[in-house]
């Protein structure tokens, strides 16, 4: 009879050996190729190229692989493109030319990735880097590939689920008889009760039992967690769609669609400097000091500046000596002020003898130098290509993505703006001398590109 049970546990080790080694090929298989390819293109090469044949810093990489008649020349170039080129190779150093001779970096990268990275742009996707414009307020990226190799894993995680379960089950009744039998021969219960827990009972005994398999199962599955919280982690850095609470409800709807303020009255430096600025308190003031109550949020909001800069809205005065105020004196004030709209005191509080700290929406790293003038004053930019519909938005949320492809895609195409522009009368001459008549005449756009617009210097310190 031992014998009987020992070679019902060979089965089943049999069993869930060939089943394991399924999952296991399904997961390398998932983790290998275009997706892992797509991992490292992003981390190492999207910042310059696409997946489609639209050119960026280099060129865009559809169809490389038939460019190329050695596809080991291929890796070579993608390993040390400077150290092949001295190889000679006619196309190589064509290309490099034709690029003005910018340098790709070297990359440290295996074989078996590049080939990866190569599947990956073989499979072809939609431009990596997404536009401004497409990705509007609100709007989520959409990742429309991807997302099927990761219900594959996840199909087979739950086939794998149930087909242990299954298995579980098997050696649960399995054992059972075996008990049953002995039990009989001992004269024993033949039925003990049976708890509606029995199964997880038995699948925890059976995983205790075979700590190794145990184990196994358990790498797999966090490491599966793991890379989906990565994933999911990763794509947040990029698409931010920034719309942080302000400690003012200010509505650009109020002021800009149904009151006609200019953005420039209130972010007046954006002709002038590298920064738009936040209008100071002072500067609501000087509508504020009449407008008191709003159409929303009648006098809970707009007291909010009162409190912040000290202005007296009963005795339609500055307070004397604000800063140095007792509290309580002006708290009195604001409750009196405020009496009839129950709640707003208590919101408006915390401002008192505080200055107003609006939160950043739009924030780009440190390393990047980006001039409103430049694209305000001198490229004649409207505001709106940049921040959309501003003035719909009640609470402003970040528009465009504000990624290099994004600064990038745009000074490939944007024409730079030579007439009636003062800036350039003198620069007109010289671009005219450098490039020639024949190129304007031609009609060629004379883009952002052409004025050096895609200089690693001109945006990076
Ligand atoms: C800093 C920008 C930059 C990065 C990052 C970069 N490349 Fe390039 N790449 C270029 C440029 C520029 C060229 C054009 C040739 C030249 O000027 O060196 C090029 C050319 C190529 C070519 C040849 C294209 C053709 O049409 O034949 C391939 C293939 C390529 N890169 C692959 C990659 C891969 C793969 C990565 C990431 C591992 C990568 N590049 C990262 C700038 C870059
Ligand atoms: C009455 C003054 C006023 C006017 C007019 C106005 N703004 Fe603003 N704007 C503000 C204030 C105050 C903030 C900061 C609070 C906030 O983000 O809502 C702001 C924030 C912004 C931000 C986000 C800043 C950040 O932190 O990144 C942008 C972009 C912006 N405004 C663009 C515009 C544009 C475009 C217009 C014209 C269509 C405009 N504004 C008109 C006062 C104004
Ligand atoms: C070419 C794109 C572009 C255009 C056009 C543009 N902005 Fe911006 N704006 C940006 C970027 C990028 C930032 C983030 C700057 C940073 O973090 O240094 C920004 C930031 C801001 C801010 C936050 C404060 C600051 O100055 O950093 C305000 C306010 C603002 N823009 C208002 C405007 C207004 C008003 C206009 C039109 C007169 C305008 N912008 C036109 C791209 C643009
Ligand atoms: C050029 C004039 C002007 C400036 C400058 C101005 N506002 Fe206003 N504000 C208005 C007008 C007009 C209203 C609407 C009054 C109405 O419709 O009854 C208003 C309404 C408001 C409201 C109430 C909104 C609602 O819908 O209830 C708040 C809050 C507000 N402003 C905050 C600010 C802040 C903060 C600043 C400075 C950053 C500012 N305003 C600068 C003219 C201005
Ligand atoms: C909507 C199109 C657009 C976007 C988006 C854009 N730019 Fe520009 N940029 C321009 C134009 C047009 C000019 C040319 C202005 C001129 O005539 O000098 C320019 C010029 C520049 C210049 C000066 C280039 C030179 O050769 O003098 C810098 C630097 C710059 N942009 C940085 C950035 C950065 C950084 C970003 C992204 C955060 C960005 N730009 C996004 C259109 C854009
Ligand atoms: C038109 C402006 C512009 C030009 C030209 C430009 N960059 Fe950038 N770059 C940006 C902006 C904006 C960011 C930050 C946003 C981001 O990380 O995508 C950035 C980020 C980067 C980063 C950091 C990437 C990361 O993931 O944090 C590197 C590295 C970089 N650039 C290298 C380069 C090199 C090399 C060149 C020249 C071939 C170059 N850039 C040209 C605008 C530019």
């Amino acid at each position: 009879m031992s014998s009987e049970k020992s070679s019902t546990n060979h089965h089943l080790k049999a069993l869930l050996v060939a089943f394991f080694l399924v999952m296991t090929t399904a997961f390398s298989w998932a983790a290998g190729n275009p997706d892992n390819g797509k991992t490292i293109f992003k981390a190492n090469c999207a910042r310059c190229h696409y997946v489609t044949d639209q050119k960026m810093i280099g060129p865009g990489l559809a169809g490389v692989k038939d460019r190329w008649s050695d596809e080991a020349n291929l890796h070579k170039w993608i390993k040390n493109s400077q150290e092949f080129l001295k190889t000679g190779d006619k196309y190589a150093n064509d290309l490099f030319a034709q690029f003005n001779s910018s340098v790709m970096p070297s990359f440290n990268l295996k074989d078996e990735e590049i080939a990866d990275v190569l599947a990956y742009i073989e499979k072809g996707e939609a431009p990596v880097v997404t536009e401004g414009p497409v990705v509007g307020p609100g709007g989520e990226k959409t990742d429309s590939k991807g997302s099927t190799s990761r219900n594959i894993i996840i199909i087979v995680l739950v086939i794998a689920a149930i087909v242990l379960l299954v298995l579980a089950r098997a050696l649960s009744t399995v054992s059972r008889s075996m008990d049953n039998i002995s039990r009989k021969e001992t004269g024993e219960d033949l039925h003990p009760e049976r708890t509606p827990f029995d199964f997880f009972t038995n699948l925890w005994k059976w995983l205790g039992a075979h700590k190794k398999l145990a184990l196994f199962l358990g790498i797999i599955l966090s490491s599966w967690l793991s890379y989906e919280a990565f994933m999911a982690l990763s794509k947040l850095g990029v698409y931010t769609n920034n719309k942080p609470e302000q400690p003012i409800k200010f509505s650009h709807v109020t002021h800009v669609k149904q009151n006609g303020i200019d953005c420039k009255y209130c972010h007046s430096t954006a002709e002038k400097s590298r920064h738009a600025g936040i209008p100071s308190s002072n500067v609501c003031m000087n509508c504020h000091k009449a407008v008191n109550e709003g159409p929303k949020t009648k006098r809970s909001e707009i007291s909010k500046i009162y409190a912040a800069i000290g202005w007296n809205p009963v005795d339609l005065k500055y307070f004397d000596n604000y800063q140095s105020m007792d509290p309580e004196k002006i708290k009195k004030v604001f409750k009196e002020w405020l009496a009839e709209e129950p709640g707003s005191f208590e919101g408006m509080e915390a401002q008192i003898q505080k200055p107003v700290k609006w939160n950043q929406v739009h924030v780009l790293p440190d390393h990047v130098f980006f001039s409103h003038q430049q694209h305000v004053k001198v490229g004649k930019i409207d505001c709106a290509e940049c921040h959309g519909k501003i003035e719909e938005m009640e609470t402003v949320e970040q528009f465009a993505p504000l990624t290099m492809g994004w600064c990038i895609n745009c000074h490939r195409k944007t024409e730079v703006q030579f007439a009636s522009n003062g800036y350039y009368e003198r620069l007109h001459n010289y671009y005219k001398e450098h490039y020639g008549e024949y190129e304007m005449r031609k009609g060629q756009a004379f883009t952002v590109e052409k004025i050096g617009g895609l200089e690693c210097s001109k945006c990076h310190y």
